[in-house]
């Protein structure tokens, strides 16, 4: 990657984030990574880990086809660690693994998470990896976000292009908390996953307690395509699942996508939440996987896919995060979100 810091810059950085992570001499460190793929990074995360006195182990696996970041987040779920089960004994005795290859929604991410081990997600590029670094500030506004979720029955958001949608909250489970996965950019939990950059959160409905439509509008985001949509997409929603896409040629090209995958359950929901990182730009012209669209303050994250995360047993291959701009939200009777402005004062950026 041709944004990647010095060796010197990145161990430093990398060890402000491992001591968050609550890495000390008492624990063991995997590093793992895929074939070339950010070897540098690799280096860099070993070499603060062993200044913080802790014991360390690299893990490389074979390279499969959809390897990198930005190959496998649009094909989700399977890579040479699913069927190296020496390398997986080795990472579910480490204490945390920081993932560079992206494992999530792979079993064996949930069968590390299962273990007790942590995990750490780092593939965006230096830069941005920089530029949000993760701090206990936000973590307390994602975690009171966390504690409305989990109180919360339902959900529901707008637009003005016509987006109303409702959610059944609280079926699964599964590895997040209560059904809420937070993520704050680091992790100091037993058996808990995060990725840096973040700061947001997410729930999902119940498997059929979704209702309604959701219209995005022109310069709403498309990922894994990273790219601003034209002309408005809408998708209705019946019984939990998309039923239908309409409108113009960002619709048709959206529908096109999920038939691709030949996947009755890509149709299915996926997480559902907003962000809260007021550092994260409104942009998809960069390299690796736009987190900063996912994490933006006050946009909404729908999403269609998978949900094994949350203890679901839809592990499709067709994950889209379609972030939402100026959109309003509820958790019950609470405005949460208010046409793009989070409203809690616990949530919102410290001045
Ligand atoms: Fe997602």
């Amino acid at each position: 990657m041709d944004n990647e810091g010095t060796q010197e810059e990145m161990q430093a950085v990398f060890g402000e984030v491992l001591e968050l992570c609550g890495v000390n001499p008492e624990q063991k460190v995997a590093v793992l990574s895929e074939g070339e793929i950010l070897q540098e990074r690799s280096e860099a995360f070993l070499r603060a880990t062993e200044k913080l006195g802790a014991e360390t182990v690299r893990v490389n696996v074979a390279a499969s086809s959809n390897a990198g970041a930005e190959a496998r987040i649009a094909d989700l779920g399977t890579s040479a660690l699913s069927s190296d089960a020496s390398a997986m004994k080795v990472l579910k005795e480490a204490d945390l693994v920081i993932d560079l290859m992206l494992l999530l929604f792979s079993h064996e991410q949930l069968e590390m998470q299962a273990a007790g081990t942590r995990i750490l997600l780092v593939v965006e590029p230096f830069d941005i990896l920089k530029r949000l670094l993760p701090t206990r500030a936000m973590r307390a506004r994602v975690e009171a976000g966390e504690r409305r979720m989990q109180a919360a029955k339902t959900l529901r958001f707008t637009n003005d292009a016509g987006t109303d949608v409702r959610y059944e909250l609280k079926q699964f489970g599964g590895t997040s908390s209560h059904g809420v996965l937070t993520e704050y950019g680091y992790t100091d939990t037993p058996g808990r996953w995060d990725h840096w950059p973040s700061g947001f959160l997410a729930s999902v409905g119940t498997t059929d307690g979704v209702e309604g439509r959701v219209v995005m509008d022109a310069g709403d985001i498309v990922l894994p395509w990273k790219e601003f949509i034209q002309t408005p997409i809408e998708m209705t929603i019946q019984d939990g699942m998309v039923t239908e896409i309409a409108g113009a040629e960002d619709a048709d090209k959206l529908r096109s996508y999920i038939e691709g995958f030949e996947d009755p359950r890509a149709y299915g929901l996926s997480h559902i939440g907003w962000g809260l990182n007021e550092d994260a730009k409104w942009e998809v012209d960069v390299s690796g996987i736009a987190q900063d669209s996912r994490a933006y303050c006050g946009n909404v994250l729908f999403s269609t896919g998978p949900n094994i995360e949350f203890g679901g047993d839809n592990d499709t291959a067709c994950h889209l995060d379609l972030p939402m701009k100026n959109c309003s939200l509820w958790l019950d009777d609470e405005l949460i979100v208010n046409r793009g402005e989070v409203i809690p004062e616990d949530m919102r950026p410290q001045t």
